[in-house]
């Protein structure tokens, strides 16, 4: 019983992974899904394939490991967040696909919400801003265009849910019993719950037409879930961590105090700062979001920047641009040249996220010379990257009056060294990457672990100990004019989709 299994479902695909107590992965199995763009900025995600696929990679995993139901002391969930599904509690057939957190349909239901509620009150009521991005908005729209949804909401048949929500109530027997519960993570992601006190919003909720019956009950990240009931491997192990993604990466760093921050380079960008047990409400453009909680533990928030494109970019120069035959080669690209040639590229491709927020901003190339070459626009995506980061992480030190010393790192782009120590040279601090860099499945696992006894607490939990780190080469003198550089390019870059 000394193992934990960690099941990540990422926008992209559903992987477990099993560790021993030491926090060392013993074996792995993923599996991507389909993503569905019916229309565009339509993007979905059908559950059942999920749920499907999930079942697959916990049997496969385990398999791999050669262990046995016995073995495993917890299973702990982390999940792509926002994403909302809503299915029927009698048979657990979705209504309509999953809405994915990247979808943009629901400009009508912000502006509904707006006149019911209003941008500033939900904002205050929840730290988050009215967009798309939020579950809230897409629940309305299942709500207001699926025939015969609104009817079967009021009647009680239905049932809301973030994809830790959806796993979870098929993990623990669906439609015979399944659990329906969220964590305080995924739930400071819906735009529904009251940020401080961490219940729902029974005045959203009336004002915006949402039945109650529909929602999941909100926990504590590490909290006892439900028992496995599939009648298949893992059957009776606790469910005893739900976590959205990028909280969970942040408690496998082992960032439990104000002003650590980590950054998750995916498809897009998310960095997140801690803000200890209180919520800062930002005025630059960051989300206030619940980074975690233990059952019998008080909270803790971090503030949250979203980056829509990082590691999207190096595919972007390969199959648009055409300037990279293989992602792999930006690295070695990039390094051929001392800088950029003075190239600034703003990769605004559908607007600008955190901390600026706006969406009639356009892609930008600047300062193209005869002399530019592929390796400069390359070496000019790498900077991008660091510098939407740095904008991030300046707004939170704004926001918070917490001083971010170290940047902990991961996700897929880390392993370009060059990007890391850019990333060092334009931040001023050390940036901290551990040798395993699987920090989501890792934070699930040890929430899982100290959710069921195994640990006290994160403290009492294992820890990684082999780093790389990239220390700041450049001179204060040489960031501050980069960094001016590259806000002049953003400032042009607003706007233009409306000029
Ligand atoms: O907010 C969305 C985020 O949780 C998705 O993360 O890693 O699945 O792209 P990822």
């Amino acid at each position: 019983m000394d193992h934990v299994l960690a099941l990540d479902h990422g926008t992209t695909s559903t992987r477990a992974m099993v560790f021993d107590a030491t926090g060392s992965p013993v074996s792995t199995s993923q599996i991507p899904h389909a993503q569905f763009t019916p229309q565009p900025g339509w993007v979905e995600h059908d559950a059942l394939e999920v749920w499907h696929n999930a079942r697959h990679v916990i049997a496969e995993a385990l398999d791999r490991a050669a262990l046995a139901t016995r073995d495993v002391a917890a299973v702990g969930i982390a999940n792509q967040r926002e994403t909302t599904v809503v299915w029927d509690r009698r048979d657990g057939r979705p209504v309509a696909p999953a809405i994915v957190w990247q979808d943009v349909r629901t400009a009508q239901q912000i502006d509904g919400i707006d006149r019911a509620v209003g941008g500033t009150e939900v904002r205050r009521r929840t730290g988050l801003q009215l967009s798309s991005y939020f579950s809230v908005t897409k629940l309305m729209w299942i709500l207001d265009n699926v025939p015969g949804v609104r009817e079967a909401a009021d009647a009680g048949h239905l049932m809301f849910g973030t994809m830790d929500t959806w796993l979870l109530w098929n993990l623990t027997g669906g439609s015979v019993g399944g659990v329906h519960s969220t964590d305080v993570t995924n739930a400071s992601r819906t735009a529904l719950m009251d940020i401080r006190a961490l219940r729902w919003d029974d005045d959203l909720l009336a004002a915006l037409r949402i039945p109650r019956s529909l929602l999941p009950e909100i926990h504590p990240s590490a909290d006892r879930f439900g028992l496995v009931r599939t009648g298949g491997p893992l059957d009776g192990v606790a469910v005893a961590a739900l976590v959205g993604d990028q909280q969970a990466a942040l408690y496998g760093h082992g960032i439990t105090t104000p002003g650590q921050a980590k950054c998750t380079y995916g498809t897009g960008g998310f960095v997140m700062s801690h803000t200890g047990t209180g919520a800062v409400l930002s005025d630059s453009g960051l989300l206030p979001t619940a980074a975690f909680q233990q059952a019998g533990s008080p909270v803790t928030y971090a503030l949250e920047g979203s980056i829509a494109v990082a590691g999207s970019l190096f595919q972007w120069l390969r199959d648009r641009l055409r300037v990279l035959d293989d992602v792999r080669d930006s690295e070695r690209l990039a390094a051929s040249v001392e800088d950029s040639a003075g190239i600034v590229l703003v990769p605004a491709f559908s607007g600008l996220f955190a901390p600026h927020w706006r969406p009639d901003a356009r892609g930008a190339i600047l300062g193209l010379t005869s002399y530019a070459g592929r390796e400069h626009i390359v070496r000019a995506g790498l900077d991008a990257i660091a510098h939407q980061v740095a904008d991030v992480s300046d707004a939170a030190q704004q926001d918070s009056g917490l001083r971010i010393d170290e940047l902990s790192v991961d996700g897929g782009a880390t392993s370009n060294a060059l990007l890391m120590q850019i990333q060092a040279d334009i931040l001023g601090i050390p940036v901290r990457r551990p040798r395993m860099l699987e920090m989501t499945a890792y934070g699930a696992a040890l929430a899982a672990g100290v959710g069921i006894g195994l640990w006290a607490d994160r403290q009492a939990a294992p820890t990684i100990q082999d780093h790389d780190s990239w220390t700041p080469t450049r001179t204060p003198s040489w960031r501050t004019a980069t960094r001016a550089q590259w806000a002049d390019a953003v400032q042009r870059s607003l706007g233009w989709a409306g000029s």
